[in-house]
């Protein structure tokens, strides 16, 4: 990514990033390296690991992928376990790993509910809960991607909307349970962002460019867009931000009902 900041920002630094071998946890992951931090991923897929490994090796960064499903949290603890006995210690925790698709309230098998529950929300839980002894003793912190979906009533994401709406309850809670170790806890909620398996999967052509029409910023969000807000709040830049979700969406979410009262002007009215 092309930055602005200190190519040493995290220099010293070892960051633990769940889904970080694809999508938005890798773009994370190679911001991270690329500013001197070394990097675990991990990832329930192996293949998902070793390519982002060696980029950020390429880097020259220290990195190890783990394989894991964060649905499981005595596989947690070993991965964490995993982490410290390659790199030492954690000192910045993304919750990146998360399940999705589209598909509306009234198909949706239990199962289907309950998987996405337990990958982006008890995985979410999992991972903190086994990290959090590493992180009191390196005063980290903590990034969990969320979503701006559930602000409003987002169709066919019921399961998503759900899952992240308690993503968002665990770090306004962990932020004030954990502040007193010194542990600060965010969250970014990424608009809709091009170039991901979520894109691929919630939506793909002219869905997309309506999405980006529609944005005030007048184009779809990029993984460099949320790996920048990462890099900001996992850094010492952001030592006083605490418990907050970090919009990432070029004012989506501002839309509303009335927005379009503005298309009034280029009718001449
Ligand atoms: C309806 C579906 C489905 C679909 C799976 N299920 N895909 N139901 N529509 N398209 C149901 C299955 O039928 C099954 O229920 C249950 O979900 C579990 O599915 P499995 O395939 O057995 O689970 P698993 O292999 O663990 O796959 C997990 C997954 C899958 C989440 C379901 O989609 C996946 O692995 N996705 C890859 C990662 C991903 O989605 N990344 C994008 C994240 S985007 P039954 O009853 O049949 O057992 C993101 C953005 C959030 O997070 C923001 C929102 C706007």
């Amino acid at each position: 990514m092309t930055t602005s900041f200190h190519q040493d920002l995290l220099r010293g630094r070892v960051a633990l990033i769940t889904g970080g071998g694809t999508g938005i946890g890798r773009g994370i992951a190679l911001a991270l390296a690329e500013h001197g931090c070394d990097v675990a991923i991990t990832s329930r897929r192996p293949a998902h690991l070793e390519p982002t490994v060696q980029e950020l090796q390429a880097r020259g960064a220290r990195a190890v992928g783990l394989p894991a499903d964060v649905r499981d949290p005595l596989a947690v603890e070993e991965m964490v376990r995993a982490t410290v006995a390659a790199l030492g210690r954690i000192d910045i925790l993304v919750n990146g790993a998360a399940g999705n698709f589209l598909c509306r309230a009234e198909d949706l098998a239990p199962q289907a509910f309950s998987t996405v529950i337990d990958i982006d929300l008890k995985g979410t839980f999992h991972v903190s809960r086994a990290a959090f002894p590493h992180l009191k003793t390196t005063r980290g912190t903590i990034l969990n991607i969320s979503t701006m979906a559930h602000f409003g009533g987002t169709p066919a994401q019921i399961h998503a909307s759900a899952a992240k709406a308690g993503v968002d309850a665990v770090t306004r809670t962990l932020a004030v349970e954990w502040g007193e170790y010194g542990i600060r806890v965010n969250g970014i909620a990424p608009g809709p962002v091009g170039d991901t398996e979520g894109a691929r999967r919630l939506f793909a052509g002219s869905a997309g460019d309506r999405l980006a029409g529609r944005t005030p910023l007048g184009r779809l969000g990029t993984i460099d867009d949320v790996a920048g807000a990462a890099l900001f709040l996992c850094s010492p830049a952001a030592s006083f931000i605490n418990g907050v979700n970090l919009v990432v969406d070029g004012g989506l979410v501002l839309m509303n009902a009335l927005s379009s009262l503005d298309d009034r002007r280029e009718e001449g009215a």
